[in-house]
């Protein structure tokens, strides 16, 4: 998988409230160009970030970072904001597996100054279309912490199933720490998609730019 090659062009409806474009975020691989903006967001999106996820906060550390992005199992993203270009968040999905699994992690989050905007909904679903055509994965799992009610929401809003509970699950901040398993499938996500599109089709007032959240889960067999 060649990052540099990803193109992420698509013709998805903006979901940030007020907005009337079609797009409001693009998604691109981290690059060298971009580590003093990033470094700058991380460090003062740190009190955001703790204690859920800890992003680099030197250019030594972002170093490392794109040096991981690199990885034939990894996918990682940086959200821009179209307007200004100016990144309002970060989507990556690790530890890839392929043959018969098909699958990887997802680990995401907002640069502070541009929480709650919208822009992380609609970069999620620029990433899971990704996901599950360019990359061709079968299912992303995301990990989230019982009191990260802002993640639970994104995830839960963009279509992610509750699988279950996992006591301590991964050691952040130097302890073992329980966890929620949400995932997605590729049919999940059509099935996702299909509602959407139904529930704009059958309610014109639901016009291009405006947001909403899927309100039925549903169970693939
Ligand atoms: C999780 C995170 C990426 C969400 O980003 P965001 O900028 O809030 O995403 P959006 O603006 O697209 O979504 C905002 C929506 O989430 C809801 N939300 C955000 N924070 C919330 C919270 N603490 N509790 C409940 N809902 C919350 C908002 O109500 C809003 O929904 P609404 O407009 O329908 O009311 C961001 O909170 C973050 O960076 N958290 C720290 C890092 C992290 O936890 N990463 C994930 C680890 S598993």
């Amino acid at each position: 998988m060649t990052l540099d090659r990803v193109s992420l062009e698509s013709a998805a409806v903006c979901t940030v409230p007020g907005t009337a474009s079609r797009e409001c975020v693009s998604l691109r691989p981290p690059s060298p160009e971009d580590a003093q903006e990033f470094v700058a967001r991380m460090r003062a999106s740190r009190k955001l970030h703790r204690p859920w996820i800890s992003m680099p906060q030197s250019m030594e550390e972002y170093a490392a970072y794109l040096e991981r992005s690199r990885k034939e199992t990894n996918a990682f993203y940086l959200a821009h904001r179209r307007e200004d270009d100016a990144i309002v968040g970060f989507l990556n999905i690790s530890e890839i597996v392929r043959g018969k699994l098909q699958s990887g992690f997802l680990g995401y989050g907002a640069v502070a100054q541009f929480a709650g905007g919208g822009y992380l909904t609609e970069a999620m679903r620029f990433l899971l279309r990704e996901a599950f055509t360019t990359l061709r994965l079968h299912r992303l799992e995301v990990n989230i912490q019982p009191g990260n009610l802002g993640s639970i929401a994104l995830a839960e809003r963009c279509g992610f199933q509750y699988e279950g509970f996992s006591p301590r699950y991964l050691k952040i901040g130097g302890r073992w720490r329980d966890h929620e398993r949400w995932a997605m499938t590729r049919e999940g996500w059509r099935a996702v998609n299909r509602l959407e599109r139904e529930r704009r089709d059958s309610n014109p007032r639901v016009a291009p730019g405006e947001r909403f959240t899927v309100l039925a889960v549903v169970r693939v067999e």
